[in-house]
């Protein structure tokens, strides 16, 4: 039981945007925005675990069911003594089973903005894997930062995960930038495993952000909420509608909150005008076919190992290595 309790490291940025100028600065640029890791308050988070559970958002049990069906030639391929390092690990649900294959594990490095739920995510696995050291880092993944200088040496291969196809999540010219820090973070001798969905009928992408029991449009709409509980907003919720819907020629489900009707809403001491059929971005997710999406991490600097995808290629699991 060495390693039962789990070290942790402090990289948070000092300075974090928040919410309250987020909303302002978003609101008042036109076209309207809102980021959307602000949906993932408490009432978000909870309604985002409703989502992965909905039968029509298939993403989440699509990849766990191929990294679990793959957890042998995946684990072969990362090799003995590796460093794993997760980008965004949330509740590390997804790194478990490959945890129990890989031979002689050095470090679990699971990275997380969210300083709480991180710490207790990192003692459940060092609890489930009493060997294998974990050293959670608390830092925004999508900014600058190191690891700590401990964790540079004593390993044979550093592998990051990037699980969730939240890659997706940026533009491509984004996601370039992001890989290639990645890259640097983890250094010219390390390996991406990492998650991307699969471009697939229209239909099965509009329903998966569209769910007849309403879950994905209260998640949406639960950010204008929170600019009403937070911000001392008066928001109608009911003057908007959950707008998300896949646009082929961009490769890209495209989410707006829109507003049914000419109106003046006050959040944060400030008024803002919104039209009729006006639309607040929220999120673009990106859906990759798999040699696209093998062209954007090679401009990144990493070459194609091998990739996993489910019966029904929705979705697709990549492993690769940084290119020579
Ligand atoms: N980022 C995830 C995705 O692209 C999460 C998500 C699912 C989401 N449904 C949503 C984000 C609706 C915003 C709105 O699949």
């Amino acid at each position: 039981m060495r390693h039962a309790t789990a070290k942790f490291y402090d990289r948070a940025p000092a300075v974090v945007e928040s919410f309250e100028q987020a909303v302002i600065s978003g609101l008042s640029a036109s076209p309207k925005s809102i980021p959307c890791r602000y949906l993932y308050d408490a009432a978000g988070s909870t309604l985002f675990d409703k989502i992965c559970e909905l039968p029509e958002y298939y993403p989440t049990r699509t990849e766990t069911r191929i990294l679990d069906d793959n957890a042998a030639e995946i684990a072969a391929l990362i090799g003995p003594r590796a460093q794993i390092v997760e980008l965004g690990s949330g509740s590390s649900d997804k790194i478990r089973v490959l945890l129990e294959l890989l031979v002689s594990p050095k470090t679990y490095v699971p990275i997380d903005i969210s300083a709480e739920h991180l710490q207790s995510a990192a003692e459940t696995v060092a609890r489930a894997h009493p060997s294998i050291p974990v050293a959670a880092v608390c830092a925004d993944y999508t900014s600058n930062f190191d690891l700590p200088q401990v964790l540079e040496d004593g390993y044979d291969k550093r592998v990051a995960f990037f699980p969730g196809s939240t890659i997706g999540n940026m533009t491509n010219s984004e996601a370039v930038a992001f890989l290639e820090r990645v890259r640097h973070l983890c250094g010219p001798r390390s390996d991406l495993l990492i998650g991307a969905d699969l471009q697939k009928e229209p239909s099965l992408l509009n329903a998966a952000y569209n769910d007849s029991q309403g879950i994905t449009a209260e998640f949406t709409l639960n950010v204008l909420h929170r600019i009403n509980r937070e911000l001392d907003g008066d928001i109608d919720v009911s003057r908007f509608v959950h707008d998300a819907g896949y646009v082929p020629e961009r490769g890209r489900m495209e989410i707006f909150l829109r507003s049914e009707v000419d109106q003046l809403i006050h959040a944060a001491g400030r008024g803002f005008r919104v039209r009729s059929g006006e639309r607040i971005h929220i999120e673009y997710s990106y859906k990759y076919t798999i040699d696209g999406f093998r062209d954007l991490v090679a401009s990144a600097g990493y070459t194609p190992v091998h990739y996993w995808v489910d019966a029904q290629q929705l979705f697709s699991v990549h492993y690769l290595r940084v290119a020579a």
